[in-house]
């Protein structure tokens, strides 16, 4: 139930070790719970850039920081919980109707996502207070 619902959901990958190093595979539907339709990532980000600021209406999502550290803050209109990600053996599971933002990425930090949908603009919210708006007509007790 929304509100009551853990927030922070993580999957832990099952790294592939050896001497030689490490390899994470993911498979759509096994290892995450959707088909992957997209993966992009983010790089290079500037220091003290924030970006995110937006829900998706049906997207769903898998973040992996595969390398360097960035923070991740999660509302879904009753908590908002912050989240480090800096383990590319793990990513956050961010679903529909969830605001995000993402901050504080180390200058090395690379933010691979993967994405259950094609990008389509018509999904954003991107304005809080009609997702919370929204929030509170979808999800009222
Ligand atoms: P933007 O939504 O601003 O990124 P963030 O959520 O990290 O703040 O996206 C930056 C630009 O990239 C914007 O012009 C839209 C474009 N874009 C795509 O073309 N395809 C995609 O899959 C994504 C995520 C963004």
């Amino acid at each position: 139930m929304r509100g009551k619902d853990k927030l922070v959901k993580k999957y832990k990958f099952l790294p592939h070790g050896d001497s030689r190093g490490m390899l994470v595979a993911i498979e759509e539907n096994k290892d995450i719970p959707f088909d992957i339709k997209r993966i992009y990532y983010i790089y290079n980000t500037k220091e003290n850039i924030a970006r995110g600021f937006h829900a998706h209406r049906c997207l769903k999502q898998i973040l992996i920081c595969v390398h360097g550290s960035c923070k991740i803050v999660l509302d879904d209109g009753f908590n908002r919980e912050t989240v480090v990600l800096n383990d590319p053996g793990e990513g956050l599971y961010i679903e529909n109707d969830i605001w995000r933002e993402m901050y504080d990425f180390s200058s090395d930090a690379v933010l691979l996502v993967l994405a259950s949908e094609l990008y389509s603009e018509a999904d954003y919210i991107r304005n809080y207070d009609d997702f919370k708006k929204m929030i509170l007509e979808k999800y009222h007790e």
